[in-house]
């Protein structure tokens, strides 16, 4: 219902009461009673007057066809109006509140709706805004597990960098490996080859040495002028190698027993080793006092001594008898025949004495060792005048240390020695 016509209708509701005043003012002469009370019932169509405000109006059935009331307005502002007018105004009126009060009605329910709609709307914004909220739950927990991913991808690429670098190296490894191997496998070829060959050498020098063996000596006299590596059997004795050298100025037959060359043999050396010999029969070597007691007792000897200096000049001394004893005499020289030579008699003073190394102190002194003193083994006195199994030297010392022969009276050391043997002839 618009404004307007509500409030003409207010208006009329208001006029009403003062009408029906008019009307009684008119019919009844001065009655001063407030007519404000009487209703009219439309249905009926009977006045009564009762109170207005208890009236249900909105319960009114409505007639359609409403007549229009005529006014008539005197001088004295008095409105003469009919009850049937009266009644059909009201009936206007009462149409229209009733369709107020549809549209009022409908406008509720259009509020009610909108209420409703405005209610889904908020159960919908609830709703987005839950999975609003799982969503970006849900992205966070898939942002961790892309970081995750990422972090092993990452992992993942290093551990493969370093196997490549394993694998890299592991190659590097086989290729060398691999060379090696070849290098291996040829050196293995040349060694069998090289085994091949002196098992070959082996087989001719035992064959060698078969026939030595038939033609076995007791010294080196057989062999004459010649030089070489011969077997030497004496009874009750394993037979032993020993160099025969008859080249030398002192002629044929000569059995060598010591050698110093060039130092490349050791000759600082306890008992036992002297004992059984020692160094090689091509170089330097002691033939061993075991096998020289054998030796000389077995016939009778003679002893040459070869020095050579430094300046080259050689010397010799010849001894016409020479015997060592057994172990048990400490391998003493029983026995040194004459003396010829240019050299001098410097083992003269050793005849009859023990031999002394440095752990079987045999010599004169009492508080010294003499093989320690001069770093040799020795039929030491007191102490020596020759020491040919001292120390070797390059070159010519005064070192009593050295090997020397007392000719020169100081300790002056020799280039290279020689002692032979040989059976007495005459
Ligand atoms: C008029 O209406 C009143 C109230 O509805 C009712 O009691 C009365 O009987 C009615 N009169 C006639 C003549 O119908
Ligand atoms: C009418 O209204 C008056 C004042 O409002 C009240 O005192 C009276 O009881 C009412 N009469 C009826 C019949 O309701
Ligand atoms: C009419 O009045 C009755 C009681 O007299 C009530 O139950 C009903 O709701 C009313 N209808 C309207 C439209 O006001
Ligand atoms: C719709 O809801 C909002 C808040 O929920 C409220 O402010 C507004 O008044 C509501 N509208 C209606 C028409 O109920
Ligand atoms: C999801 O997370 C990423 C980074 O974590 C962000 O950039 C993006 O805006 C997020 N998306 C939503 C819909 O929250
Ligand atoms: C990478 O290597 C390390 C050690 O070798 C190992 O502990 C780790 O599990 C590896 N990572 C992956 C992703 O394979
Ligand atoms: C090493 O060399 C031998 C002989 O040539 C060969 O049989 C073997 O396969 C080689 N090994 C490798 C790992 O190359
Ligand atoms: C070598 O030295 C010895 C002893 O010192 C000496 O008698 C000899 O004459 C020297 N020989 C030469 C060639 O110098």
């Amino acid at each position: 219902m618009e404004k307007e016509s509500f409030f003409i209708m207010l208006m009329l509701l208001l006029v009403i009461p003062w009408t029906l005043q008019g009307k009684a003012a008119v019919s009844s002469v001065k009655k001063k009673d407030p007519v404000k009370d009487c209703v009219i019932d439309t249905k009926n169509k009977t006045n009564n007057c009762q109170n207005t405000t208890a009236l249900p109006i909105f319960n009114q059935t409505v007639t359609p066809k409403p007549k229009l009331a005529e006014f008539q307005i005197e001088q004295r502002k008095t409105i003469s109006i009919t009850k049937d007018d009266l009644n059909d105004l009201l009936d206007v009126y009462m149409t229209k509140l009733a369709e107020n009060a549809v549209a009022i009605n409908e406008k509720e329910h259009e509020i009610d709706q909108l209420q409703s709609l405005n209610k889904t709307e908020e159960d919908h914004m609830k709703k987005y805004q839950e999975l609003s909220d799982a969503c970006n739950a849900q992205n966070v927990s898939f942002a961790t597990v892309l970081n995750e991913k990422d972090a092993l991808i990452k992992n993942l690429r290093i551990n493969s960098s370093i196997i490549e670098t394993r694998l890299k190296r592991k190659q590097h490894f086989m290729s060398i490996y691999k060379k090696l191997n070849a290098t291996n496998t040829a050196t293995i070829r040349d060694l069998k080859k090289r085994v091949l060959y002196l098992e070959a050498r082996l087989k001719e020098r035992k064959d060698d040495l078969l026939a030595d063996w038939e033609a076995a000596t007791d010294s080196c006299l057989p062999h004459g002028n010649s030089f070489g590596i011969h077997l030497i059997q004496l009874p009750d004795f394993r037979p032993f190698l020993v160099p025969c050298d008859g080249s030398t100025v002192a002629g044929a037959g000569w059995t060598v027993i010591q050698r110093r060359l060039d130092g490349s043999v050791d000759f600082y050396r306890n008992w036992d080793e002297y004992r059984k010999g020692f160094g090689k029969l091509t170089g330097e070597f002691f033939i061993g006092l075991e096998k020289l007691h054998r030796l000389t007792t077995f016939q009778p000897h003679e002893l040459y001594v070869s020095l050579k200096l430094f300046n080259g000049t050689k010397r010799y001394a010849l001894y016409e008898d020479f015997v060592i004893g057994s172990e048990a005499e400490g391998y003493e020289l029983k026995l040194l025949g004459h003396y010829h030579g240019d050299a001098s008699d410097a083992l003269r003073t050793h005849d009859k004495m023990k031999f002394s190394t440095y752990d079987r102190d045999h010599d004169e002194f009492t508080h010294m060792n003499c093989a320690e003193h001069h770093h040799g083994a020795w039929w030491y006195d007191f102490c020596s005048r020759s020491n040919l199994n001292g120390k070797y030297f390059k070159r010519q010392t005064d070192d009593a240390q050295g090997i020397f022969w007392e000719r020169w009276y100081s300790y002056q050391s020799l280039k290279s020695v020689e002692m032979l043997i040989r059976p007495k002839q005459s």
